[in-house]
């Protein structure tokens, strides 16, 4: 890819929100090695430091910034601090969010065990924690003219998964916001600031270990009915969304908005017959 300005994001300031956990560390990984200038954006500070020492002087420039996708206060100072460094916001990932254990129903469970307070808390981190960085980010878009979006959407918000009801509504809303975004920063604010989604397929992180590996290594019955499904018969590896990614931030996306983009090894396209 490096050969190819077409894909290229070398230069571009980009907001990774969630930098500090899996999915958005290996996307600040990636963005850094191809000369992007990162601003890394968690609420686990310690998460940060680990990782701004890992990146810094690997290629592009990294900040760490300790910060909550749910404050809109704490995210507007978080756009003042870049926008006085850099000068511009070209790309925000919303990579925060995720499931919680409290919000997935166990084996033995129904909808009605569900407790209110956790489906709350999920559907709040998935849903609001990609709307309100958007709004406080897509701002500063939608005065430069130009701008790229992207979201994390979900197998979940294709068809229904058992036991995370919380999560996969929250994860459909987000499907839906980056349709609306994409219509309303095209429509009012012109054809240079994009909304897309990625959804990926399943991949093993510290969230869904417990559900799809058994303590001893091998595969629980849920991951069977997962790799079933999935044509191409294995789990993916979390680098292979990096790609997915920069591509929706570039210039080869020019006229790609509103998309979600599945990463899934044939999951969402695969009937299960
Ligand atoms: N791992 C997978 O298989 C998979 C599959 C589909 C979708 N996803 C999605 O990818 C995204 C990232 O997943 P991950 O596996 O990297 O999770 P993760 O738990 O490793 O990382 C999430 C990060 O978000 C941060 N965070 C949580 N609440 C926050 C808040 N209020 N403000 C700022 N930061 C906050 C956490 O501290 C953490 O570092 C999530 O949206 C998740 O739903 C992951």
């Amino acid at each position: 890819m490096e050969n190819n300005n077409l894909f290229s994001i070398a230069g571009k300031v980009a907001v990774i929100t969630g930098a500090g956990g899996v999915l958005g560390g290996s996307i600040a990984r990636s963005f850094i090695a191809q000369g992007a200038k990162v601003a890394a954006l968690d609420i686990r500070k310690e998460n940060l430091d680990a990782l701004m020492k890992e990146l810094s002087g690997k290629g592009g420039e990294i900040i760490g910034i300790a910060g909550n996708v749910l404050d809109i206060d704490s995210l507007k100072k978080v756009a003042d601090e870049i926008l006085a460094k850099w000068g511009q916001i070209d790309i925000l990932l919303n990579i925060a969010g995720g499931n919680m254990p409290g919000a997935t129903l166990t084996e033995s469970q129904t909808i009605f065990d569900m407790k209110i307070e956790d489906w709350d808390k999920v559907t709040n981190l998935n849903l609001n924690g990609t709307v309100f960085p958007s709004l406080v980010f897509g701002e500063v878009m939608a005065r430069q003219k130009s701008g790229s979006i992207v979201n994390v959407s979900s197998m979940a918000a294709y068809s229904a998964i058992t036991r995370v009801a919380g999560y996969s509504v929250a994860k459909t809303g987000v499907s839906n916001f980056t349709q609306w975004m994409a219509m309303e920063m095209a429509m009012k604010f012109g054809d240079k600031v994009r909304v897309n989604a990625i959804a990926p397929g399943f991949f093993i992180g510290d969230q869904n270990r417990a559900v799809l590996i058994n303590p001893d290594g091998s595969l629980t019955e849920r991951s069977k009915k997962v790799l079933a499904k999935t044509p191409m018969g294995r789990f993916g590896d979390i680098t292979e969304l990096n790609g997915a990614v920069q591509f929706l931030c570039s210039e080869a996306a020019s006229f790609i908005t509103g998309v979600v983009l599945p990463v899934d090894g044939g999951f969402s396209s695969f009937s299960g017959v």
